[in-house]
């Protein structure tokens, strides 16, 4: 089954959450012209889209978030095909448009893994620049643990190594909710009534604050919301994005992030339901990282702070180009708030 599960917080909700859709077309700058295919990954089909084909030398992979997200939110990306780099999205198995396998046990960050690794193999080049928002963030850092050899540079955006720190760091933001919400969502949670209205435009309250404080929100990202598996989302996180209770709940690799041995670039946002914390966190682990935390983004600074978003990670990209592989840049706090 793959109803819409919109990370339990439907975009529709009361509490006038109804202006949060935006019904125009895709903002103009949204860089078309991709190809689509479907790679075969151990029997399912996994769908890749690429921008900029021409530019394959320069290659950019990006993994979308969820667990069971699509890539369309991540979008804004794909501007960088404009500035010479060929930029690949994929639907993660059990998303989007890739393949729904009927058995949930293949809903693990190691077969996540698997199947990167496959879509980066597929691209053939020897190394690429990858990068992952929220949880993809999380699997970009992991897979760059193991495989540095493959990547010219990392970027983990909104993304966690250590999840049992992010939900307290999330429980901690609900608590900054206005009374009447954080009573509503005590009451429902209690009884586990997840999926109840009243409950789910509560939840909406949390998102607007600290996943996306644009207003209207971007249709890619209303799309990615209404599209998000719910096997995979159930399975992997749980009933929404701040009640983590699900097959990460327990994922910390925090220690193992000092064998990450290429350029690496952690991006937050100040009101990121990710937090900052989280990120300086991954920033003190891993010698020679970058940080830097977008002041007016919370979950998806590449559609909150689009122009300086894109311009520091193109920055970034062409310095990672001119590092020794294997060898670190000097690692830096980036911008003036960090
Ligand atoms: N649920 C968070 C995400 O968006 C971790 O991937």
């Amino acid at each position: 089954m793959r109803g819409p599960v919109y990370l339990g917080a439907t975009p529709t909700a009361r509490a006038g959450s109804s202006e949060l859709i935006y019904r125009g077309r895709s903002p103009p700058d949204v860089t078309d012209g991709s190809r689509s295919r479907f790679l075969d990954v151990d029997g399912y089909r996994i769908y890749v889209r690429t921008f900029g084909e021409r530019n394959r030398a320069r290659t950019l992979l990006c993994v979308h978030g969820g667990p069971g997200g699509t890539h369309d939110y991540l979008l804004p990306l794909a501007d960088l095909a404009r500035r010479g780099y060929r930029v690949v999205f994929y639907d993660a198995l059990g998303c989007g448009r890739s393949d729904l396998p009927p058995d949930p046990r293949l809903f693990t960050v190691e077969h996540d893994l698997r199947v990167l690794d496959a879509v980066r193999r597929s691209l053939g080049n020897e190394r690429v620049h990858l990068m992952g928002s929220s949880y993809g963030g999380l699997l970009v850092l992991a897979y760059a643990v193991r495989h540095s050899r493959h990547l010219w540079s990392l970027n983990s955006t909104g993304g966690l190594s250590d999840v049992p720190f992010a939900v307290r760091e999330m429980r901690r933001l609900v608590g900054l909710l206005p009374a009447r919400t954080r009573a509503t969502l005590a009451r429902y949670a209690a009884r586990g009534e997840f999926h109840h209205p009243d409950y789910e435009a509560a939840a909406m309250e949390f998102y607007r604050r600290h996943v996306c404080r644009l207003l209207p929100w971007p249709e890619e990202i209303v799309s990615t919301l209404l599209r998000t598996s719910r096997p995979v989302y159930e399975t992997m996180n749980g009933p929404n994005e701040f009640t983590i209770v699900g097959r990460i709940k327990d994922v910390d690799f925090t220690s193992e992030l000092r064998r990450i041995r290429v350029p690496t670039l952690v991006l937050h946002g100040r009101y990121d339901e990710v937090t900052p914390a989280v990120g300086a966190r991954i920033h003190r682990a891993l010698p020679g990282s970058f940080f830097h935390v977008f002041p007016k983004s919370s979950h998806v600074s590449f559609w909150e702070e689009r122009a300086a978003y894109l311009r520091l990670v193109e920055e970034f990209l062409r310095m990672a180009e001119r590092t020794v592989p294997d060898e670190p840049g000097p690692g830096r706090v980036v911008g003036r708030n960090a």
